[in-house]
């Protein structure tokens, strides 16, 4: 905190790192919590209601279950995501799916103009009577639309345009962004109308991006993809109302997002066959186990330093990948550049492709192609070993689905296995036992 503008931050000798924030009349957003005392006394749990809430289903079955099983009354739902990856397409389409009933949208654009957002709509079958468009960007503007339409849910694209005139810094100054997601958290849990606010992930600079909101809102999702793929996940990653971790596959195409409900066959439709540096590992997230292939290509280098490139996977864990096959399993690959890749443009950071990662750059490395209907799983510690991973039976049931018949698996895992599984599994205990089965 200082008292004028500084280009220097004299704690920790960053440049452009002070933001002004000027101070606010304590005008709190209790004016909107009509309905609720204004005194409130502590209450024993147990006399407090535990009622589910009716959740109002959206229509789309990959976005319910990220959200937990549909939209809660008054949550507020962050959704960031690059510029252009397709935020304002699916909360578009989402609010086509909505307004099909008979509940209504406001849709308040602060980007778009109005006319732009019906042409989209239009492609994306999303017209409908019940779908409100507001084009303003001021807050204090905004809300009294809200309260005369009291749709079924409000969507603020994005909430970097949007200001209040009770601060006089810019839109999508740290300070406004907050006030903005303040006023709306107390307005949402007033009228108990969810809000979805869209935020564009943005580089460090003048404008704030949603990490600055995570801690505020009840649900951030995150919506993603590798630029030149159609495929976006969106990823549940804060959630008060349901389990995190939980994604949502989707497919951009000319006519919108469309819902891809079997990921694992998708990801593996190009897969090569014989080719070396292949490998298919099954991944959880959330609730749903999916298949994705990797892919390694090891040459040798010609620069002094070789190239360590890696895309959709975690780069430590890579890293450690590569030592531990250097250290415990004999593999010289400093003269070597090493590319890591999912097909797909999916990203997978669970620790449980680790035995995944070393194999197909093994495979790689040696120029070896392995078997085709194998898939490993397994987490890699430093010491080579190969350790247990949570839900290994879904993991294997996911890939005997899809014709796998052979996993690699950790041993330790066996102990707790109780069903048979539908596909032969093979333990191991470190990186030189796969090694030894494969390759
Ligand atoms: P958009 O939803 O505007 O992104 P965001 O709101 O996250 O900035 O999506 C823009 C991109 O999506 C644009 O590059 C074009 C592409 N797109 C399609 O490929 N098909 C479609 O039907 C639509 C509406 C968009
Ligand atoms: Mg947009």
């Amino acid at each position: 905190m200082a008292p004028k503008w500084l280009g220097r931050c004299p704690d920790c000798g960053e440049w452009n790192t002070f933001v002004e924030e000027k101070e606010a009349p304590a005008k709190a957003a209790k004016e909107y919590r009509r309905g609720q005392t204004s005194s409130r006394s502590p209450v024993p749990i147990t006399q407090v209601s535990g009622q589910e809430e009716d959740r109002l289903a959206v229509g789309m079955p990959e976005f319910d279950r990220v959200l937990g099983g549909g939209i809660v009354p008054g949550s507020v739902v962050l959704i960031g995501g690059d510029p252009g990856i397709g935020k304002s397409t699916l909360l578009l389409q989402l609010s086509g799916k909505i307004t099909a009933g008979s509940s209504t949208i406001l849709y308040v654009t602060g980007e778009e103009s109005t006319s732009q957002t019906r042409l989209r709509a239009n492609r994306l079958g999303a017209l409908s009577d019940n779908l409100y468009l507001l084009a303003e960007t001021c807050l204090e503007d905004i809300i009294p639309h809200i309260e005369q339409l009291r749709p079924a849910a409000v969507i603020i694209d994005s909430i970097q345009t949007i200001y209040t005139q009770q601060l006089p810094s810019t839109p999508g100054s740290i300070g406004q962004v907050r006030e903005v997601a303040a006023e709306l958290m107390g307005l949402a849990k007033g009228w108990q109308i969810p809000i979805f606010l869209i935020g564009h992930v943005t580089k460090e600079g003048a404008i704030a991006g949603p990490k600055a909101l995570e801690h505020m809102v009840d649900t951030v999702l995150y919506f993603e993809g590798e630029r030149g793929h159609s495929f976006r996940i969106l990823r549940a990653v804060k959630n008060r109302f349901g389990s995190t971790n939980e994604i949502g596959v989707f497919e951009m195409g000319s006519n919108g997002l469309v819902e891809v409900s079997n990921p694992s066959e998708i990801f593996l439709a190009e897969r090569p066959k014989g080719a070396s540096g292949s490998i298919v590992v099954s991944s959880v997230e959330g609730t749903r186990p999916i298949l994705v292939e990797l892919q390694a290509l090891v040459t040798p280098t010609n620069l002094g330093t070789p190239r360590r490139m890696v895309t959709g996977l975690d780069y430590n864990r890579v890293a450690l990948m590569i030592a531990v096959l250097e250290k415990r399993a004999g593999f010289h690959l400093f003269g070597e550049d090493i590319f890591l890749n999912i097909a797909g443009g999916v990203k997978i950071e669970e620790p449980a492709v680790d035995l995944g990662i070393a194999l197909a750059i093994a495979s790689s490395f040696r120029d070896k192609p392995i078997d085709n209907h194998t898939v490993a799983i397994g987490e890699v510690g430093l010491t080579s070993e190969v350790r247990g991973v949570p839900q290994l039976e879904l993991r294997v049931r996911e890939a005997a689905k899809l014709g796998f018949q052979r996993a690699i698996v950790p041993r330790s895992n066996m102990l707790k296995l109780k069903d048979p599984l539908p596909i032969a599994l093979v333990p191991v205990t470190n990186i030189k036992e796969a090694l030894e089965e494969l390759l």
